[in-house]
């Protein structure tokens, strides 16, 4: 479990909506997508945490060789208020990798804005023949 200042940050569990997908990447891998709770009232916010891709076909893999990638959601009430940024702030920290990125359509505005204020980098783009293209933004260990 992760705090912030406004933010609980924690694991999945059956109970959560929407996470099984999550909870199982959880218990392959180690890692996965938090569940963002506010501290003040308890809300679910969203989700943010690491997936594993594969580095050339960018699917979600199992194992060591995934490239891990930061993503973040959150419920639409809840954006505007900086959560994404805070959340996703502290999960690069905690996780501490050498090479992190964050895969962002270009017409996504408001999660380039989340990644710029992370201090990321874009550092060119990929496309995938089913979900067009990204541009992959490189976090600064
Ligand atoms: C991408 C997404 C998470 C961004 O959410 P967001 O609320 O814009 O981002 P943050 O939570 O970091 O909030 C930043 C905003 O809160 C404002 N803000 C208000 N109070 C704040 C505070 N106390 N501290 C920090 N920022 C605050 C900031 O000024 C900023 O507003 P601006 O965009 O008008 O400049 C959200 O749009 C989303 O969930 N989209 C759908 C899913 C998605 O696209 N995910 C990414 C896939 S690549």
């Amino acid at each position: 479990m992760l705090t912030t200042e406004r933010l609980l940050l924690r694991k999945p569990t059956v109970d959560d909506p929407d996470m099984r997908f999550h909870l199982e990447q959880w218990e392959r891998n180690g890692i996965g997508k938090f569940v963002v709770v506010r501290r003040a009232d308890a809300a679910v916010v969203g989700r943010v945490g690491v997936q594993l891709l594969h580095p050339e076909t960018w699917q979600t893999v199992d194992g060591d060789d995934g490239e891990p990638e930061l993503g973040w959601t959150l419920r639409p009430e809840y954006r505007g208020l900086g959560y994404a940024t805070e959340a996703a702030r502290a999960v690069r920290d905690w996780y501490a990798a050498p090479h992190l990125v964050s895969l962002i359509p270009p017409d996504n505005l408001a999660s380039q804005a989340v990644a710029r204020r992370l201090d990321a980098v874009p550092r060119g783009s990929i496309h995938l023949p089913d979900d067009g293209t990204y541009v992959v933004w490189e976090h600064r260990a």
